[in-house]
């Protein structure tokens, strides 16, 4: 899809996918509690939603917390699950008047009870809706899901539901997290970490990748234009040749 963005004719990105990072260096630069950055960070979120559904970005996928994430102290583990629990909670609504459909992706069945429950609810909630299609990704990792949808696959080969001369590329993404999402097509990263930190390795195989110094609680409309211009310069030949 083309769009004019401050006067300039721009292809929009169907699907772009972002590594939220650097709330705890944003705290930080202020003196205040890591879990500030996390707080700002999630309002960055929600604005966020808005401004790429403004843009014509019809699928946005988002890294919240990482298989890898565990390893912090609890009290920052905790204080992200209430940050996240309040957020399902809030979203009911807010999903429901903007027209927004959430999914989570990641191995939910180590969250609480309680976060599972809203999971459901709000994938439930907004499963109609057929605005912004907005992932989030929580106890996410790469290596996790793929893991799972191997142990799926041989599931499927051991009830006779597949040959295993069958299993092709588009068989295996039906079975990984995001079966129902298209691959991302650019692959945005705050805080100027430039690594992949476990995140969609076998979706971001022809992605674009753009990264930012900016700290996601300072990340805005403006900056996700600068990363569509980005995208917008490169020339995707997907392995062929192009004039
Ligand atoms: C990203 O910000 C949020 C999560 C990983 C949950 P960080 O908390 O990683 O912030 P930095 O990298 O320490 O600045
Ligand atoms: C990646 O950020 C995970 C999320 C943004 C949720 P991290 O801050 O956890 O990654 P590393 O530790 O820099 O690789
Ligand atoms: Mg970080």
């Amino acid at each position: 899809m083309k769009k004019s963005i401050n006067g300039h004719e721009l292809e929009i990105p169907n699907h772009v996918a972002i590594i939220m990072d650097g709330n705890g260096r944003w705290a930080k630069k202020r003196f205040l509690p890591r879990n500030m950055g996390h707080v700002e960070g999630a309002k960055t979120v929600e604005q966020i939603c808005e401004d790429a559904w403004d843009l014509g970005i019809k699928y946005l996928t988002v890294y919240a917390f990482s298989t890898e994430n565990w390893k912090r102290p609890k009290s920052e583990v905790d204080a992200l699950m209430n940050l996240l629990n309040k957020y399902l909670v809030d979203s009911i609504e807010r999903t429901s008047k903007n027209n927004m459909r959430v999914r989570v992706i990641g191995d939910k069945s180590k969250l609480s009870e309680d976060l599972q429950a809203n999971i459901a609810n709000l994938e439930k909630a907004s499963s109609v809706n057929d605005g912004l299609q907005f992932t989030i990704a929580l106890n996410y990792g790469s290596r996790d899901e793929i893991t799972r949808a191997i142990k799926n696959i041989a599931n499927d080969v051991k009830a006779g539901i597949v040959n295993p001369e069958d299993i092709d590329e588009s068989y295996i993404s039906s079975r990984l997290d995001t079966f129902d999402i298209p691959d991302p097509d650019i692959m945005i990263r705050t805080s100027g970490e430039e690594r992949l930190s476990n995140w969609m390795l076998w979706q971001l195989a022809y992605a674009e990748f753009y990264f930012t110094d900016c700290l996601w609680p300072d990340f805005n409309k403006d900056e996700l234009i600068k990363a569509i211009e980005y995208y917008n310069c490169r020339d995707r030949r997907y392995g062929g040749v192009k004039g």
